[in-house]
Order: structure tokens, then C-alpha cells, then sequence
């Protein structure tokens, strides 16, 4: 694997149309978070792995800044085609290398699908990402992709699987749950088989409290 941990060619899969997860319209699960009022900060908010960027352009009618990151400059050129909704901006990078980063901060994060493309091994530095981009009591908001793969299918991802207690312990150094559901709005085929999670970023001094407990904790 590189450095940057990428196993998947995204750019030549959306140079190839190979793209099964690309439908069109924003993510259903979307519309139920929006609808909870959940508190998304005075912005940015980024949405990494955002493709042609429905859901950005879905957030950005909430009026703040909203930025769609994706690696593949494919994706991103076919996401500026759209018309313009608000505030909203596109770019490449990669979420994982922390010189992307390094001088960003946003007020809140928008997970779908980026999470479960990128591979189990690099799924600590995922988290470490989320927690580093967000502001103290920034909301990271998601959902997330349980079960990719129909009963008999080849296993092998991406998409990769997951459960809700990987989530719940992959993002405990840095956040407290607030809210979670099963989603009942979803794209044909993915009924039943995503989890919403909403998440608040602690305050550094209480993570830092609770790193020199586990220090300590012996
Ligand atoms: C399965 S696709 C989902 C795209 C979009 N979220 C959607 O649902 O249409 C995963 C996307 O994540 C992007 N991606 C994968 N790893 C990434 C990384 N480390 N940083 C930024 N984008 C990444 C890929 O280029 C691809 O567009």
C-alpha cells in the first residue's frame, strides 16, 4: 500500500464510469440528520470522499461554507459542473495526509461513504483525521455503510463492513455520542443496512484529561 494508503484507483474508476455508488441524488440518510437540527457550527463543513458532491450541495442550503473533498479530479470537475446552491466549494486532496490539514478547521463533518471506501488498515488514521480537521465541539455526523455486501457476495472491498461498536470505539478518544438511528430513508438496496451517528468533538483539555487516565489506569 503507499504511503497515503490508497489500494483503490479512484480517479481511473470515475474516468471508466465505474462507479456503482455515484446515484445521482444525495444520500436519503441526509435528509433525516437535516431534519433533527442538529447543530453544524458557523461552518465550513466538510464532506471528504464527496464524489460529484450531492451531499454537499444538499448541506450547502443550510447557508454556511460547505467543502466537497475528493481525490479524484475527475470527480471534482464533474462536481463543479452543477449549479451553484449556496456557499459551497470543491477539492482535491487527500483526507488522510495531514498536510491537507494541517491549516483547516471546520465546524462540523458530514461522513457517507468515504469511510467505508477507505481501507480497514488506515481506519485509525480516518478517525485521527476527523477528530484533528474539527474545531472543540465540532459535530461529526454520519452514516455509515454496516453491511455492503448482499448474502453470498465476494466479501472483498471496497466497500469494506463495519459494525456500530468499531464506530463507537474508533471515535471514543475524541468524541462523546449524542445521537444515533437506524435510518429509515435509504437508497433501494441499502435499507436496513446503514447506521446514522452523531457525534460531538471534546474540548482538547478533556481529552488530554482522558489520555492521562488511561496512562495512569494500571
Ligand atoms: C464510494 S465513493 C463515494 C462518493 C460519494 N460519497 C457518494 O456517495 O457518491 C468514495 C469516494 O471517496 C473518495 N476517496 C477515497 N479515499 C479518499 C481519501 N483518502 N481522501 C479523499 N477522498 C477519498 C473516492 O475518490 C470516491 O469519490
Amino acid at each position: 500500500m503507499s504511503d497515503l494508503g490508497l489500494m483503490t484507483d479512484w480517479e481511473q474508476r470515475y474516468q471508466l464510469g465505474d462507479t456503482p455508488w455515484e446515484k445521482g441524488m444525495a444520500a436519503p440518510p441526509l435528509q433525516e440528520v437535516l431534519a433533527k437540527s442538529a447543530d453544524w457550527g458557523a461552518g465550513p463543513i466538510l464532506v471528504p470522499g464527496c464524489g460529484l458532491g450531492h451531499d454537499v450541495r444538499a448541506l450547502a442550503t443550510l447557508g454556511v461554507p460547505i467543502v466537497g473533498l475528493d481525490l479524484s479530479q475527475t470527480a471534482v470537475e464533474r462536481a463543479q459542473e452543477f449549479p451553484q446552491v449556496s456557499n459551497e466549494v470543491y477539492e482535491v486532496g487527500n483526507f488522510l495526509d495531514p498536510a491537507w490539514r494541517a491549516v483547516r478547521k471546520f465546524s462540523a463533518l458530514w461522513e457517507h461513504t468515504c469511510f467505508c471506501a477507505i481501507d480497514p488498515s488506515e481506519r485509525d488514521r480516518y478517525a485521527e483525521a476527523v477528530a484533528d480537521c474539527l474545531i472543540d465541539g465540532g459535530l461529526l455526523a454520519g452514516v455509515f455503510f454496516l453491511t455492503p455486501f448482499d448474502p453470498g457476495e465476494d466479501a472483498s472491498g471496497p466497500p469494506f463492513a463495519t459494525t456500530v461498536e468499531e464506530l463507537e470505539t474508533r471515535f471514543a478518544p475524541w468524541f462523546e455520542r449524542i445521537d444515533a438511528w437506524v435510518p429509515t430513508h435509504a437508497y433501494p438496496g441499502r435499507e436496513s443496512r446503514e447506521w446514522i451517528g452523531l457525534f460531538r468533538k471534546l474540548p482538547m483539555l478533556e481529552i488530554a484529561r482522558m489520555e492521562q487516565n488511561i496512562g495512569t489506569d494500571h
